[in-house]
């Protein structure tokens, strides 16, 4: 825990950490969601998808790393046991029934979309109060504003091939 990170914080701490603490839930989620989806994935542009997906698992990893770095310099504790992912994700998890890339692609863009709302509410809530937890966000959000536009991409393409 860092005395003064905490210290420097213009609102409740513990509020903080709790939409932080959300946001990691999602990004576990989230993370598996993109990767169990890229080793079932099947059909039309299957190797373009599979690699973005992975891509995209490896970020949101990343995005999970940070968040948990963030919730330790507070004073917090990321959560330690998955089941309470659950309780607490803003975004839930989509298992991808259906392997076609289609299916599996639409269910991470709605995820994505989710995802950006997510952090955009949560840029206006540290604004101003909390300007490293608003730094990490902000690049945080670019990163899943690029994922859902890679995503649509794909499914442009798959619609021009006319799958
Ligand atoms: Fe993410
Ligand atoms: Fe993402």
């Amino acid at each position: 825990m860092g005395t003064k990170a905490k210290e420097i914080i213009n609102m409740d701490v513990e509020e903080v950490i709790g939409l932080l603490n959300k946001a990691f839930a999602d990004e576990w989620l989230a993370f598996y969601q993109y990767w169990i989806g890229a080793k079932v994935v099947k059909g039309p542009l299957r190797g373009v998808a599979e690699r973005e997906l992975e891509e995209h698992a490896g970020e949101e990893f990343e995005h999970a790393e940070k968040l948990a770095e963030r919730i330790i310099t507070l004073g917090g504790e990321p959560i330690l046991k998955p089941e309470e992912w659950y309780n607490v994700t803003n975004c839930g998890y989509a298992a991808p029934d259906d392997p076609t890339t289609r299916s599996v692609i639409q269910q991470n863009v709605e995820g994505e979309q989710c995802a950006i709302e997510i952090y955009n509410n949560l840029i206006d809530t540290v604004k101003g109060k909390d300007e490293v937890t608003y730094k990490l966000i902000v690049d945080i959000l670019e990163d899943e504003l690029e994922h859902e536009e890679d995503l649509q991409n794909i499914l442009e393409d798959l619609e021009v091939m006319g799958k």
